[in-house]
């Protein structure tokens, strides 16, 4: 898990929004030419990751609504927050409007798991693990979701152990969002 955070992380280049960062713990990681600001819709997580990187810009926000220009992102990573967006869609909307052409979005996620008894054993549990685990869902196909919003996951890279994830995507041109999409007329700080 460690070795794929820093994979995650110090694959970022340019300026790099860092989606739900929580506590920070991506923060520390980051290469320097990579320009980091984190986002998190939590004050309490946010005054951690203040702690743990004083110099990181942080935003309070949600992956829904991101209050940054289009196309202000060369890299956007997502470090185990896809299983707690309340819609995973619209937030990979947000993402592609936020990145500029050629940019990438680095996820490492827990993902629905692949056999058909795991995965209905995920259905049965999930909606007391999400009342119970802060808004997880165990049971998201996130790479499928990805896909639909219009990325291409790259093969490099990309590793799946059990229903862990780590991926680079990037967004395939013929579906540039334009700036009618939610969040659009917010500006980058
Ligand atoms: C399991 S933590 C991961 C934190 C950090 N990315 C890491 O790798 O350690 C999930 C984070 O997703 C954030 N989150 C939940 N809903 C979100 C949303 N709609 N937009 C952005 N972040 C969200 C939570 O506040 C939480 O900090």
């Amino acid at each position: 898990m460690r070795r794929w955070r820093e994979w995650l992380a110090r694959g970022a280049r340019g300026r790099t929004l860092d989606l739900g960062c929580g506590t920070g713990r991506n923060l520390p990681l980051f290469p320097k030419e990579a320009r980091a600001i984190g986002l998190d819709p939590s004050p309490d997580a946010l005054r951690r990751a203040r702690q743990r990187s004083p110099s990181v810009p942080l935003v309070r926000a949600s992956a829904q609504a991101l209050p940054f220009r289009d196309g202000a992102f060369e890299t956007v990573v997502s470090g185990l927050v896809f299983c707690s967006v309340p819609d995973p869609a619209g937030a990979l909307v947000e993402v592609r409007r936020v990145l500029r052409p050629g940019g990438r979005l680095r996820m490492l996620e827990h993902v629905r798991a692949t056999g058909a008894f795991r995965a209905r054993l995920q259905d049965l549990i999930q909606p007391a693990w999400t009342r119970i685990a802060g808004g997880c869902h165990p049971n998201r196909d996130t790479e499928r979701t990805v896909r639909s919003a219009g990325f291409a996951i790259e093969e490099e890279g990309r590793r799946s152990k059990g229903t862990m994830r780590r991926f680079q995507a990037a967004p395939s041109r013929d579906r540039f969002t334009s700036s009618s999409e939610p969040g659009a007329t917010r500006t980058a700080p």
